[in-house]
């Protein structure tokens, strides 16, 4: 069999990138091991945690919160097993779409493990046994990530878990111990806090969130402490022992010094991801990787070798559902000979909390690291009519425009709904727009996006309702 492009991987990189060559005529076809389309995203990562998400939100809001707008609803109770279900489905009703559209697109498709056996030859080994070799002019590569694993401490997905064991728990954990502060441990963590665990942050860093801005991720952490979750900052876990049924956790100050016991029901490793090759014969055609395991290529998704180009999580850059859409699309538009392109500038990235934080652009600790003159305009949600009349008033948005020109470096929400909120911006800064633009764009009433407004209003001193 012959084809323009094979593509490696049927995560949200590469099923957007087969999708996008079939729409440009290429003949292109997918392998992916897995039994379902959809990558990590879709099996067991964005979809799945956003169904909890969404499922153990509504348990809190019915436990705590709906009693307050006058409705009563008793003392709700949790079919954890149903939830699961729920969020099964979801993943199902996703994967089934993906492969209705390869479908659609005419994608060839085949299940197995990828291999690159020469330049142009992908060997695909099925589970039974089968191999067949698919000859290609083209190949991307897009078999993502895999969980960073940390010195010394096993991952059964029982007590000690990854993202994927702490997505499938069969029962709430009365203690849960996260080890990392990044996306996955908070947005995990509030999942079971919001189901009954208590929930303690172990934080190598002295802060949480690193790369989002620092005076959002402090405020964020406040928040996150009002709801009950513990924190270990600046501290690192030396050990992880089963003792009759319950893990015994060793802690230290990063720094070193006296180290402490902690006793925990599950623990959540949840330290970062690591690009994921094995099996794909990289070394075998010379594909170059870079000291941290990513495969390397230049502005155009091309490695070192002729023909094979790589995109997502398995390169540089953010590791974001939508960044690997976006390359997936660029790529099979180079491909097809036009000008595919990505804007590294201004990628959206989302923390599905409660509440949730959102941010595109630089940071104030990038642009004072980069000598870049700027000027910040804040607005709190406690002086924005809907949130108040909602009672979601924690939290604020906050506008980094150049001092020179006004145009917006940067944009950052830590309040509801941010995610959706951070889209008007983003859409903004792709059009190079000042935070006068936004300023004099007529924003619905009552909205939570007149928060936006007021935020860029405020980066000339002028907003009006505070
Ligand atoms: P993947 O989605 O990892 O897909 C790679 C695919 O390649 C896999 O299906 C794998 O089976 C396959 N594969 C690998 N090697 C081979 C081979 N040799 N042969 C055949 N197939 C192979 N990002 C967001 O933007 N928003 C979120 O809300 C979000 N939530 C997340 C929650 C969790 C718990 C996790 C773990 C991640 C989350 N992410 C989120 C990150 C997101 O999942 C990744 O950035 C995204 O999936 C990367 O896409 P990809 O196509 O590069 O790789
Ligand atoms: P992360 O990089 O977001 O956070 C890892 C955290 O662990 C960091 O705060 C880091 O300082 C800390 N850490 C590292 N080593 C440690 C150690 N030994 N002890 C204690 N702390 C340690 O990684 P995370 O949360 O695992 O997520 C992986 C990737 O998945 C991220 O790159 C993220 O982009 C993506 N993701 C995105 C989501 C979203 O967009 N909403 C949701 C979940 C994941």
């Amino acid at each position: 069999m012959s084809y323009d492009l094979v593509v490696i991987g049927t995560g949200p990189g590469g099923y957007v990138c087969a999708i996008r060559a079939a729409q440009l005529g290429l003949k292109t076809a997918v392998v992916e091991k897995r039994p379902a389309h959809g990558g990590t995203c879709l099996n067991v990562g964005c979809i799945p945690s956003k169904a909890l998400l969404h499922a153990s939100e509504a348990f809190e809001e019915a436990k705590s919160h709906l009693k307050d707008l006058g409705i009563s609803v008793g003392e709700p109770t949790l079919d954890l097993g149903k939830m699961m279900t729920f969020k099964q489905e979801g993943i199902d009703g996703n994967t089934k779409g993906v492969e209705f559209l390869l479908k659609k697109n005419k994608i060839d498709t085949f299940q197995g493990l990828g291999r690159i056996a020469a330049v142009g030859q992908v060997e695909v080994s099925g589970d039974d046994g089968s191999k067949q070799v698919l000859e290609t002019r083209n190949i991307v590569i897009a078999t993502g990530s895999d969980v960073t694993r940390l010195p010394g401490v096993e991952i059964d997905e029982k007590m000690v878990v990854s993202s994927e064991g702490a997505l499938e728990l069969p029962q709430v954990p009365k203690r849960l111990l996260v080890i990392g502060a990044g996306v996955i441990g908070l947005e995990l963590g509030s999942v079971w806090r919001r189901l009954g665990s208590e929930v303690t942050v172990v934080e190598y860093l002295d802060r949480i969130l690193p790369g989002m801005d620092g005076e959002v991720a402090k405020q964020f952490q406040r928040i996150l402490g009002r709801q009950g979750f513990q924190f270990k900052l600046g501290t690192k876990v030396t050990t992880v022992e089963r003792r009759n049924g319950v893990a015994s956790v060793t802690i230290e100050p990063a720094a070193g010094g006296t180290s402490e016991n902690l006793e925990a029901d599950v623990v959540l490793v949840a330290i970062g991801r690591v690009p994921y090759t094995e099996g794909l014969g990289l070394e075998h055609v010379g594909v170059q990787k870079d000291n941290r395991g990513r495969i390397q290529t230049d502005e155009h998704f091309a490695t070192n070798v002729t023909g094979i180009y790589a995109i997502g999580d398995v390169i540089d850059g953010p590791m974001l559902a939508h960044k690997a859409e976006d390359e997936g699309m660029a790529v099979a538009e180079i491909l097809a000979g036009k000008a595919g392109h990505v804007n590294y500038d201004v990628i959206p990235s989302v923390v599905y909390t409660y509440p949730e934080v959102a941010s595109v652009g630089k940071t104030e600790e990038e642009l004072k690291e980069g000598g870049i003159a700027y000027n910040t305009g804040k607005f709190p949600f406690t002086a924005n009519g809907r949130a108040k009349v909602n009672r979601t008033t924690e939290g604020f948005v906050k506008i980094l425009a150049d001092a020179k020109t006004d145009r917006v470096l940067g944009v950052h929400i830590v309040g509801p709904d941010a995610g959706n909120l951070i889209h008007e911006t983003a859409i903004a800064m792709e059009f190079g727009a000042s935070s006068e633009d936004i300023a004099r764009t007529c924003h619905a009433h009552p909205t939570l996006n007149e928060a936006v407004r007021e935020a860029a209003l405020a980066v000339e001193k002028r907003a009006i309702h505070m």
